[in-house]
């Protein structure tokens, strides 16, 4: 990836908010060497690409797969000033980011499954992992961004979920210090806006991607699990979900599309 062709793509505001950037031909993963950097000293606002991760990182401890060229992985750091409650809603708000970045440079159908993954039908193209370091009362945000491009045969076989990459779906050639920068450009601008003025704003867009509103839904809890017809997300950027006891309101889980019929009401 040309790092000069990704600074020169970003936009005034991203400019100004990540003022370094470095690009890893390989790394274990963008993310740890932000924490890394954050842990030396280095100030949030800045951002770390690689074309190949040795040791990629998804959500609930499963590994990323992350071959040399068969996706994106970036980690964009910032700055966060408001309470550690927000980060639910903050992660939302990165997939919509990440699903606006890459639909304006291709015109894809995807949409978005709670919390944060990004879907065509239901396979994943790509993925979040946010993770936070404080720094005396300055929360670091690091925003760990996976998108599926061109997954080789060999990539293919290691992942043991559906999946899709963004080669096919646009059919064609995607360019990865574009797409970077068209992600870490929204993602800027996004996040500022959700720290001025919160949540509120991007809920009803949420809910028009979301991919299970108004389906029959299981959601797992740790060894728990509800059973229900997703609401959508609230105010707070929760999972509300109609079940047999009422109105649930999740905060954390993973949901799975309901193959029991549920009952009529
Ligand atoms: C998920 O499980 O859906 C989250 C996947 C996040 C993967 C990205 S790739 C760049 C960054 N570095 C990592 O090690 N993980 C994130």
């Amino acid at each position: 990836m040309d790092k000069q062709q990704l600074v020169d793509s970003f936009s005034a505001e991203a400019k100004l908010q990540i003022a370094d950037v470095e690009v890893f031909s390989n790394i274990d993963s963008t993310n740890s060497e932000a924490l890394r950097k954050l842990k030396a000293g280095q100030k949030a606002g800045f951002l770390v690409v690689a074309r190949e991760q040795s040791n990629g990182r998804g959500r609930r401890g499963r590994a990323w797969v992350s071959s040399l060229d068969s996706g994106l992985y970036m980690s964009v750091v910032l700055p966060f000033g408001r309470s550690v409650e927000n980060l639910q809603a903050l992660s939302l708000v990165t997939a919509l980011a990440v699903h606006s970045g890459i639909t304006k440079s291709y015109p894809v159908p995807v949409q978005l499954k709670w919390p944060n993954d990004i879907l065509a039908g239901n396979k994943k193209l790509a993925g979040i992992l946010l993770e936070r370091q404080q720094i005396d009362e300055i929360s670091a945000i690091v925003f760990g961004i996976g998108v599926n491009i061109s997954l080789s045969d060999s990539a293919q076989n290691l992942i043991d979920r559906p999946f899709t990459d963004l080669n096919t779906l646009a059919k064609v050639e995607v360019d990865p210090a574009n797409l970077c920068a068209a992600i870490s450009n929204q993602l800027v601008e996004d996040v500022n806006r959700f720290c001025e003025q919160g949540f509120e704003q991007f809920k009803q867009r949420w809910n028009e991607l979301d991919r299970y509103k108004d389906e029959d839904i299981i959601i797992e809890m740790g060894n728990s699990k509800l059973i229900g017809k997703s609401l959508g997300v609230n105010g707070d950027g929760c999972l509300t979900l109609q079940s047999a006891a009422g109105v649930e309101v999740i905060s954390s889980g993973e949901i799975f599309p309901s193959l029991r019929p549920q009952p009529k009401d």
